[in-house]
């Protein structure tokens, strides 16, 4: 009899385990902060086989960010909020989802995972927001999963999941060749302070590509970017007037045939007073350099009001790469999910 209700209370102990016992084996959530980049030099080769072109660009990750958590979850799937964020997909085509399946292969785990983003990086705006997720969820993951992963194991499986991605796990300024993926940092001690001017609607990346290699070849082919050595020196000396006359996007002729719009943003950055402006990476995102940070505050608030663009942030870089945020907000609760 004893013996009965000692098995009886040991089952109930084994049915309903403790709260200890349950966070003991759930996992906190973890949210990583992942930057923007703008891209200071941007040199376009011809178009490879591979359909990717060869590229010689500087980048740099600039303090606009977007926050990813991951969650352990019986419901899988992507919740995006912010600006932007009814534009981001939230099936397989995201960037932050497939950056699950990728990491979820590797280690052999399965991908019972929620990802939440939010959005504070223009949406297909030539920031390399979806890498920046990419590369975030990556990072948290790994630290959910406490997996031992290599930071270079992890930017392998980046630069699988597109060419802007390892330089958001990076962040700071580096040098990237190849398809943009093969990184090397560049030395700056110093912070440059940026506009960046926000369009209304994004353009695709392989649509301006493509542009581009059509403009090269008809007609009057765009003048292409010269020796990256010089734009190097600027950015050690961390002259921001020395920086603003090596900047270059060999995209950008491309960018502004598709949006001719994007002429009078450039012009209206300058007229109110920015040292230069370029289109970042493939646009339609116009960004900015000024000669410090009050400039960049005037500088917004003026273009603001011209009203050629949707909307002004002022930012700053170089900023760090992908990062556990150790105190992050709630994280919301599921929404119904399409799929994953
Ligand atoms: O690598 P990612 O998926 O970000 O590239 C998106 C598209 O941008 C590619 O499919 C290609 O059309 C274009 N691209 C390119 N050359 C590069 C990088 C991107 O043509 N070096």
């Amino acid at each position: 009899m004893r013996n009965s209700v000692l098995a009886r209370k040991l089952t109930h102990e084994r049915a309903a385990p403790t709260l200890g016992a349950v966070l003991a084996v759930v996992p906190q959530p973890v949210t990583v902060r992942v930057p923007a980049k703008v891209n200071l030099h941007l040199a376009v080769g011809d178009l490879r086989l591979d359909g990717y072109h060869e590229l010689v660009s500087v980048f740099q990750a600039l303090s606009v960010t977007d926050e990813v958590t991951v969650a352990a979850t019986d419901a899988p799937g992507v919740q995006v909020y912010g600006e932007g964020a009814g534009t981001v997909p939230t099936d397989r085509r995201n960037l932050a989802w497939r950056a699950v399946l990728a990491l979820a292969e590797h280690a052999g785990r399965r991908p019972a995972v929620r990802v939440v983003l939010r959005k504070g990086i223009p949406v297909a705006g030539g920031m390399a927001g979806g890498s920046a997720d990419a590369a975030g969820t990556l990072v948290a993951l790994a630290g959910l999963w406490r997996l031992d992963i290599s930071r270079e194991e992890l930017a392998g499986l980046a630069a699988g999941l597109g060419s802007d991605v390892p330089f958001a796990l990076h962040g700071g300024t580096a040098l990237g060749t190849g398809r943009g993926e093969s990184l090397v940092p560049v030395l700056t001690r110093h912070t440059f302070h940026w506009v960046v001017a926000l369009d209304h609607r994004g353009l695709s990346t392989p649509d301006v590509y493509r542009e581009l290699d059509r403009l090269r070849a008809h007609g009057s082919p765009p003048q292409r970017l010269g020796d990256v050595e010089p734009l190097l020196e600027a950015l050690a000396s961390g002259n921001p007037r020395q920086l603003a006359l090596l900047l270059g996007n060999d995209l950008q002729a491309a960018s502004v045939s598709l949006r001719p719009a994007l002429r009078r943003t450039l012009r209206a950055g300058v007229d109110a007073g920015a040292l230069a402006g370029m289109v970042s990476g493939s646009g339609p995102t116009c960004a900015f350099l000024c000669v410090d940070g009050d400039a960049a505050v005037r500088v917004a608030a003026e273009l603001a009001g011209v009203g050629v663009c949707r909307t002004v942030r002022v930012a700053s870089g170089p900023v760090p790469g992908a990062r556990v945020v150790e105190d992050p907000r709630p994280v919301p609760p599921p929404e119904p999910l399409a799929h994953a």
